[in-house]
């Protein structure tokens, strides 16, 4: 039998499989189960955003287009960016991809390959550092700390990783899966890290709106990077908008890599469908009122969940500041990975193992919480019973 993978990319032969599809696999077609492993909400996307697509589509914008994107679409990206962080923002700034993932792969693509390091805090959503690997490039991971405060990164622990190979720093603040969210202060502090070293900054903001403070976003780049800093914005629809399965998402990044960027738009997707970018272009132009509906509704599933696992005594976490999950350990189970599986069978609830976001995260579970405070309290009530339930294991 010919032996096909040995002729495989190596790059390619040991992309990692995910650790959330497996439980996910697991566990996806039980009965009654409540999903709260991926990181997507329940609510589908809004009609306003859904009838632009189909106006577009009606209209005949069925055609090849702009590689860097729809100038309607570019536009409205910096009419948003400017309405958020204030000050000026170019259309010339950003770049319209085929979903934040494609965001991540274009600006690791130029910024990384053979012989390079990229640094990323971890816990972290596995997909960074598969996206790395994928492009041959070396992940140094940063560990973050779990005590009394939530999640912390060390920043000299940060500086330390850096080493004449790195040629970026992967920040996901807030983050996915611990709801880690910068300080201003921090982001400061990182930026100066890579201003001395020469490095870029791929920042990853895609939670940025889901802050559970009261402000209106979270601290950002944005508000201590200049012109001339090496920071590549990367971002999504998915999130704030309920777009998940539209694959549709953004770059920003200094103009002076427009044609590189717009080069590897070009040899990867070619661009992304016309209708896909009107419904966009809707959602950044009207999708206030909806996104200020998902926060409410999400922060009440916060507030239910919390109470309820606080109450068994038993879950280790601190009420983290932004995104919307949540990432606890349970006291006396130490393998989450087989906790996640025994939930799926015995609580009928879907979580994801810790051990799927980086060594730092083992022993912990992640939960989506982004559903509405029904199915959430419903989700509540199973965990908790669960737990009280069995006794602590030695
Ligand atoms: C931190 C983070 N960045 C980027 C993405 C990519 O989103 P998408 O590919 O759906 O646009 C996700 C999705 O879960 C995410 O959690």
């Amino acid at each position: 039998m010919t032996d096909f993978l040995a002729s495989l990319r190596p790059e390619a032969l040991d992309a990692p499989p995910s650790g959330i599809v497996e439980v996910w696999n697991y566990g996806r077609l039980r009965e009654g189960l409540i999903p709260m492993w991926a990181g997507e909400g329940d609510l589908p996307t809004p009609a306003f955003v859904c009838e632009a697509a189909t106006r577009s589509l009606a209209a005949g914008e069925t055609f090849y287009t702009w590689q860097r994107g729809v100038p309607e679409l570019r536009e409205a990206l910096a009419r948003y960016n400017a309405r958020l962080y204030g000050g000026e923002f170019s259309p010339d700034r950003f770049f319209v991809t085929a979903s934040g993932m494609q965001a991540i792969q274009i600006a690791l693509t130029a910024l990384a390959g053979p012989g390079d390091e990229v640094i990323l805090p971890t816990p972290a959503w596995p997909n960074f550092a598969a996206a790395v690997g994928v492009r041959g490039a070396r992940v140094v991971e940063a560990p973050m700390s779990f005590g009394n405060r939530g999640w912390t990164l060390d920043l000299d622990r940060l500086a330390d990783a850096v080493t004449p190979a790195t040629k970026a720093i992967f920040m996901n603040s807030p983050a996915n899966p611990t709801g880690w969210t910068a300080t201003r202060d921090e982001l400061a502090a990182i930026l100066d890290l890579a201003r001395s070293k020469g490095v870029w900054i791929v920042a990853d903001e895609v939670y940025g709106r889901f802050v559970w403070d009261g402000s209106p976003r979270a601290p950002s780049f944005h508000d201590v990077a200049g012109p001339d800093d090496r920071v590549v914005f990367v971002n999504t629809f998915s999130k704030n908008w309920a777009m998940t399965g539209w694959r549709v998402g953004w770059i920003e990044a200094p103009p002076q890599l427009g044609d590189v960027i717009e080069n590897l738009i070009q040899y990867s997707t070619s661009g992304v469908a016309v209708f896909v970018q009107r419904a966009a272009t809707a959602a950044l132009d009207h999708g206030e009122g909806f996104l200020d509906h998902q926060l409410r509704r999400i922060g009440e599933s916060r507030a239910l969940l919390m109470e309820a696992l606080a109450g068994t005594g038993r879950a280790r976490f601190v009420p983290p500041a932004g995104a919307f999950y949540l990432f606890f350990g349970v006291e006396g189970e130490d393998d989450a990975g087989d906790l996640a599986l025994r939930l799926v069978d015995e609580a009928g609830l879907g979580l994801a193992p810790g051990l799927a976001f980086g060594r730092a995260g083992a022993g912990f579970l992640r939960l989506c919480y982004a559903r509405g405070p029904d199915s959430m309290r419903e989700a509540s009530r199973r965990l908790a019973d669960w737990l009280s339930a069995r006794p602590l294991r030695a």
